[in-house]
């Protein structure tokens, strides 16, 4: 499914973020973030790019999935970057509707808070529609950047993993990270 438009606050430089529904129409500029090579291997573990013809009729189809959510980015009504979750509703940990979080920010609008008010505003529309009742975020325990995000936002460090992941004949390992919304 798409979220609905939300404001999430300000850059340090007082840019507005803000986060808007995807345009299938102006999919290119995601497209091209998730090809930049800053986001590998950080992002989404694995994460696959299709061709930019598939990845236009992915945002078409996630419109309609009811098991993922995602929302893209604006600072300032520019493309800054993608903030979602998959796997949403699934009962990956007993007792809970879980759903793992991800998120990616273009080079350009890095270190300005936009990850952090990005994502904490997404948390809070996906806890407070019940999408969710926990969240997962699994990072690769050498992105610091990403793990003090998941740390500001009240995440905790589960003791269950790390694990160990595979690509382009390397091995990183994982940490998994958990948030409850607040009572
Ligand atoms: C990880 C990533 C999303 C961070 O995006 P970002 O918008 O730069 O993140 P933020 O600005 O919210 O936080 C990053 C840093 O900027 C700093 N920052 C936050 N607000 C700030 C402000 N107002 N002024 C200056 N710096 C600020 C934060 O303190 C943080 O520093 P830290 O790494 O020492 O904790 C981005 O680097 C990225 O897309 N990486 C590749 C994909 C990825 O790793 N995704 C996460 C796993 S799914």
């Amino acid at each position: 499914m798409y979220g609905s438009e939300m404001l999430c606050g300000l850059t340090h430089d007082l840019r507005t973020i803000f986060l808007r529904q995807p345009r299938p129409d102006q999919a290119e500029l995601a497209w091209l973030l998730l090809r930049d090579p800053s986001l590998h291997p950080d992002f989404m573990l694995g994460y696959e790019v299709p061709s930019l013809e598939e990845y236009i009729e992915r945002v078409h189809r996630a419109k309609e999935n009811e098991k993922g959510i995602l929302w893209w980015i604006c600072v300032d009504g520019q493309f800054a970057g993608v903030v979602g979750a998959y796997r949403l509703g699934v009962n990956e940990v007993e007792g809970h509707k879980t759903g793992r979080l991800y998120y990616a920010v273009s080079p350009g609008f890095r270190g300005q808070g936009v990850a952090t008010a990005s994502a904490r505003r997404a948390i809070k529309y996906i806890f407070e529609t019940n999408l969710a009742t926990l969240l997962l975020a699994e990072v690769l325990a050498s992105n610091r950047s990403s793990r003090h995000i998941l740390e500001r936002l009240g995440f905790e460090l589960s003791p269950i993993i790390p694990e160990r992941y595979e690509e382009g004949g390397r091995s990183y390992e994982t940490c998994q990270y958990l948030l409850e919304p607040t009572r």
